[in-house]
């Protein structure tokens, strides 16, 4: 799976949005290490704080089916799904994926026409809270 692949089902699952109160379309693609992948979009919600971002449906779709070993996602949004510029994953979807992804998960935001930017995990949440600190705790 190249990273340009990723990111067009990324785009693909950005259209599904639904985001009436925000106006702002996400799209999220998980690549799961069996090389299976989960899409995942923001839902929103008239209530605000049920909405849901894209990463964590991808995640939650995922899991839910079995998988718990990650290898990358690719995200990407834009108001009206126009995107301008890289949609960096919030601090709870960043907690979310390590709760499942080691610190050399990687991350793939997308940029306005073929760009991207990629980080690891660890690099967007460093010095983390994971299970393997819970555990220990
Ligand atoms: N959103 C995501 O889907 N992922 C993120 O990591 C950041 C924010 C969504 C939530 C809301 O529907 C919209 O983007 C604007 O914040």
């Amino acid at each position: 799976m190249t990273p340009e692949k990723l990111i067009e089902l990324a785009k693909e699952a950005m259209t599904r949005s639904y985001s009436p109160y925000s106006g702002y379309k996400v799209g999220a693609a998980l690549l799961c290490s069996d090389g299976s992948v989960y899409q995942g979009c923001n839902m929103e919600n008239a209530a605000y704080s049920p909405s849901v971002c894209a990463e964590r449906v991808a995640i939650f779709k995922a899991v839910y089916d079995g998988h718990r070993d990650f290898a990358a996602i690719a995200i990407c949004g834009g108001k009206d799904g126009c995107i301008t510029g890289t949609f960096p994953p919030c601090g709870v979807c960043r907690q979310v994926m390590r709760e499942f992804c080691g610190t050399d998960f990687r991350i793939y935001m997308v940029g306005a026409g073929d760009s991207y930017q990629v980080m690891t995990l660890g690099e967007l949440l460093p010095c983390s809270f994971s299970a393997g600190e819970c555990m220990n705790a």
